[in-house]
């Protein structure tokens, strides 16, 4: 790591959106996407869910909102997410996953760009039907140490209840409860629509079939991204 500037007018980074609804696969395929093309995965819910372990005042005022399914306010959620975009570990680009989520939030990001030459590259947006992403949800289990996610049918750990990567115990997130989930469904998308539509003025959208197999989309991002894996 160095102090060197982050923002830098020769090498624009790379930037890469991921949205989609609760569930849809924004992690999962984050976090692949991080080591395949070496750039840093920054996740606006993990920040928060950091954040609340850690007992920080930013944890304690996005805590209310998050256990009951809605939105943190934007003045919370840009500042802290603009300080991650600024760091070190952002200065070859960033794959961004759940910010943004409101306009507000994504005009903040775009002026920031802008005001350094850059730009978000592409919009990646991982359509998958409602009841498919109630069922995801409900079987998904985490690796609170690594992060890996599982889901019990369709991407199970080797050993149940474990992660492969660092045989730590899985858990399940606590806003994963049914009537949680169902308040993300309905005080979410209507927001994460409108930040779609406020991309597709640009022309930089591209709808991803997220029901594919995780390799699949993983695969269909990178071509519609249109950058070459770091390996
Ligand atoms: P956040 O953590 O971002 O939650 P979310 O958007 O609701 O999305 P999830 O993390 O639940 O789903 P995902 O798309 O990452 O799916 P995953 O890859 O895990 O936000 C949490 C809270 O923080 C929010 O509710 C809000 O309160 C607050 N917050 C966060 N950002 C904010 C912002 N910008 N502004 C304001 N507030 C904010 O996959 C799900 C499951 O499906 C897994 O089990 C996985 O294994 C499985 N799976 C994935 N892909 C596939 C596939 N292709 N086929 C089959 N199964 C698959
Ligand atoms: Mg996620």
């Amino acid at each position: 790591m160095t102090d060197e500037p982050v923002l830098d007018r020769d090498h624009e980074r790379l930037i890469l959106l991921l949205v989609g609804a609760v569930g849809a696969g924004k992690g999962t395929q984050a976090k692949l996407l991080s080591s395949e093309l070496g750039l840093v995965h920054l996740a606006s819910g993990n920040l928060f869910r950091e954040a609340l372990a850690a007992g920080t005042p930013l944890g304690e005022s996005a805590r209310e909102y998050m256990e009951a399914g809605e939105l943190v306010p934007d003045e919370l959620t840009i500042a802290m997410f603009m300080d991650e975009l600024a760091k070190p570990a952002a200065k070859a680009g960033a794959i961004l996953d759940g910010f943004p989520r409101t306009v507000g939030q994504a005009r903040a990001l775009d002026r920031t760009l802008a005001e350094n030459g850059e730009r978000i590259r592409r919009v990646l947006y991982i359509d998958v039907p409602k009841e498919a992403l109630i069922r995801r949800v409900a079987g998904r289990w985490i690796c609170p140490t690594c992060g890996t996610t599982y889901h019990e049918d369709t991407n199970p750990p080797r050993a149940s209840g474990t992660c492969d990567r660092d045989g730590t115990s899985l858990r399940q997130r606590d806003d994963d409860r049914p009537e949680v989930v169902r308040a993300r469904l309905d005080k979410q998308v209507p927001p994460m629509l409108e930040v779609l539509s406020h991309y597709e003025r640009e022309g930089i959208v591209d709808r991803i079939d997220g029901t594919q197999p995780i390799d699949a989309v993983t695969d269909d991002i990178l071509s519609h991204a249109g950058v070459p894996a770091a390996s």
